[in-house]
């Protein structure tokens, strides 16, 4: 359709049927203008699949027979494998499904930045890093993007907490906003081009960002050259004029009264009143719509070529399973116990109420009603087949739904709080004792631990990093017994681990890695692929250590100062000397690769100018095939300007078979060397002298080398 065929309907339709197009008429649905042939535009979430249907106008599951979908590993196990591929492959499985389920719009992905430990919504995003957020983002919106249907970015910005997430108002230096937190929104609307972006709950500077000038016209449509939908988040509208005037296309709310919305009927009463400007609103109205239209025809919503998806391939499952696997970290291995040897385990203990537990259905918006799930206890079996006896020990003790084998032990439950906690704490012990017991004559023990969505949750932060059910404990008393206790932990946020970290031999982190999860878990342990992600935020040894709590900023009050300004995740702990747990991009293989011989050149003619072309080797130094992951990390020797010790500006995972050597070249553009410049408003780079640091993680140089920038 052309645009003079969307001028012409835009100039047929009536104030009314405009402004039925700007709001919701259903939880998750405009209303279309039959008359014209303007569907109705149907978004649904999130980010790990496509979520059951609602009833139109409550919030109550329709329950049907035909909306069980993938379900896919949350963005924080996405981000976690660096490996771009894989984040396309699971955007056009997410496209796919959403148009196979009659959407236009899918909620995802989530790219907010991680700016401490203890955000509850972390499992929803992409980690603490700009570059590596942008990177996975762009591939991910453009492999949803090739289905006919939109993606759409949330939340617009600095949604960072989720306490006091309606209100809370964000204090944030020019600086900081451009560098940490706009980055990954920006690549995913000029690269990824994607053709939704979802405004915020939080206010930035005391305006609401989902009617925020200079958020959505000043940066996104005035700097970015957005020509897509920009939609509120559910109930994150707060105002008709701003609303009308400061860039928002689509007004979304999780109640059920729609004509009363703030784009709804006030905004008619208030051109009628003459309130506003009519010519004004009017026009202001007709540029939403048209944006609407826009998209809806370049998902061919108005002639009718439109792919039709489809959902539940069969063939996706090595997809699924792929990313999963590439997104377990090893983080420990000290003593080589991994990989567990099959056909040496005959009789196997695991303990861990996780290892038991479908984690799909949690979380929030994010919850997926999965065709299925494998958890790590089914895919340790799937894997280990008949001839090992596996038993199983919960070990501690949660009775939350979500245990698709619940403990029956409930009925033995009190009624107040501190019932509760007795129960809990008499079930605790006897789980712990019941895992001890089994322990002493198993060939292997494998823990599985980790946090559930009672605790990486939409809505709530947690209060602290500790592991809950008394974890600690139990993973404390199992090293003693078992030196050579494997530890495993899922969780979509990291965990103070400082209570038994020291003696854990092996440690595995895996995250709600979607519905192969369980089986990939259980192949890293067992050797049958070799572990290749990298942690795509720091994690600390406290909640105590993160900039953003130091500082008292985090949840903070009802106005929250980001104080730490750039200085998030490693860019703190590297530069302030603070040790983590474990940095930023660490991850460890089964085998062993070498990297040598950085060099660079600057190259005059490249799209942006001038910018540096890097080169190094890598080898596979160990007995198996696996992949590494080298990353390129810049930093300026003399800066003019407080600058991080260090930042990412490139990354590849690179595949190398047992003694392959490759040579490895990787451009870095002129923004890898750019800060925001408040004064000018704009990026700049200092000529002068960088640093360009090969690395395996943000703690591990291998190589350095170092280049002259002339600007
Ligand atoms: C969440 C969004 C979600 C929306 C619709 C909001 O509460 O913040 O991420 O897409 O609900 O369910």
């Amino acid at each position: 359709m052309t645009k003079d065929k969307i001028e012409k309907l835009i100039s047929q339709l009536t104030l009314q049927e405009k402004v039925d197009m700007i709001h919701g008429n259903g939880f998750f649905a405009t209303k279309g203008v039959e008359r014209l042939g303007i569907p109705p535009f149907r978004t649904s979430d999130g980010p790990r699949g496509v979520r059951k249907d609602f009833e139109n106008d409550a919030w109550k599951d329709i329950g049907l027979s035909y909306d069980a979908v993938s379900y896919l590993p949350c963005n924080t196990a996405l981000a976690a494998t660096w490996n771009r591929e894989l984040a396309y492959s699971m955007g056009k499985l997410l496209g796919k499904e959403a148009r196979g389920r009659g959407k236009d719009m899918i909620l995802a992905p989530g790219i907010n930045i991680m700016r401490s430990p203890l955000c509850g919504r972390s499992f929803e995003y992409m980690g603490e890093d700009p570059h590596l957020v942008s990177e996975m983002a762009v591939p991910l919106v453009q492999g949803i993007e090739e289905n006919d249907v939109a993606a759409c970015v949330k939340h617009f910005a600095v949604n960072n907490q989720e306490t006091r997430r309606f209100d809370v108002d964000v204090e944030v230096s020019e600086r900081a906003l451009r560098e940490i937190y706009l980055p990954g929104f920006e690549a995913a609307v000029r690269r990824g081009r994607t053709k939704g972006v979802m405004g915020a709950y939080n206010k930035l500077r005391g305006t609401h960002c989902c009617h925020h000038a200079h958020l959505l016209n000043d940066i996104l449509r005035g700097e970015w050259g957005f020509e897509g939908i920009t939609v509120s988040d559910w109930g994150g509208v707060h105002d008709t004029r701003e609303a009308l005037m400061n860039g928002l296309d689509m007004e979304m709310s999780g109640t059920s009264d729609f004509d009363a919305y703030y784009m709804a009927d006030p905004l008619v009463r208030m051109i009628e009143s003459g309130e506003v400007d009519g010519k004004t609103a009017v026009a202001r109205i007709d540029e939403k719509v048209r944006h609407i239209l826009q998209v809806m025809n370049r998902l061919h919503m108005l002639d009718g070529e439109r792919s039709a998806g489809s959902y539940n391939d069969y063939e996706d499952k090595a997809a699924l399973r792929q990313a999963a696997r590439e997104s377990v970290v090893l983080l420990k291995n000290d003593r080589g116990i991994l990989p567990l040897d099959p056909k040496k385990v005959k009789k196997l203990l695991v303990v861990g109420e996780n290892a038991n537990r479908a984690h799909a259905p949690g979380g929030g918006s994010a919850e997926i009603k999965a065709l299925y799930e494998i958890t790590p206890l089914m895919g340790i079996h799937m894997l280990l087949g008949g001839n090992t006896s596996v038993v199983y020990k919960p070990g501690y003790f949660n009775d939350d739904p979500g245990n698709i084998c619940a403990n029956t032990d409930g009925s033995e439950r009190g009624k107040t709080a501190e019932d509760k906690i007795r129960h809990q704490q008499e079930m605790n012990e006897k789980y712990l004792q019941e895992a001890l017991a089994a322990a002493a004559d198993a060939d292997a023990v494998i823990f599985v631990g980790g946090l559930t969505h009672d605790y990486d949750s939409e809505g709530q932060d947690r209060a602290d990093m500790k592991l809950p059910y008394g974890q600690d404990r139990l993973i404390t008393e199992l090293l003693k017994i078992r030196p050579d206790t494997v530890v495993a932990l899922v969780a979509g946020s990291p965990v103070d681990m400082r209570a038994w970290l020291d003696d854990a031999a092996s440690l595995v982190f895996s995250w709600y890695a979607g519905m192969e999860g369980g089986i990939a878990l259980a192949e890293v342990l067992f050797g049958k692929f070799n572990p290749s992600g990298r942690l795509p935020e720091t994690f600390p040894f406290t909640e105590a250590d993160c900039p953003a709590v130091v500082l008292g900023e985090f949840p903070g009050q009802d106005k929250v100062s980001y104080g730490e300004d750039i200085f998030v995740g490693y860019r703190y702990y590297d530069t302030y000397d603070v040790a983590p747990a474990f940095p930023f991009g660490y991850g460890l293989s089964y085998t062993d690769f070498v990297m040598t011989g950085i060099r660079a050149e600057v190259i005059e003619d490249t799209v942006l100018s001038k910018g540096v072309k890097v080169s190094f080797d890598i080898s596979n130094i160990g007995g198996q095939a696996g992949a590494a992951v080298a990353q390129i990390y810049v930093a300026d020797k003399y800066p003019r300007v407080r600058k991080a010790a260090k930042e990412l500006k490139a990354f590849e995972k690179i595949y190398l078979e047992a003694g392959e050597t490759r040579e490895v070249t990787i451009m870095l553009e002129r923004e890898a060397f750019t800060y925001y410049d408040e004064a000018s408003h704009s990026f700049v780079a200092d000529a002068g002298s960088y640093m360009l640091l090969l690395a395996k993680n943000a703690e591990e140089i291998v190589d350095v080398t170092e280049i002259e920038f002339t600007v």
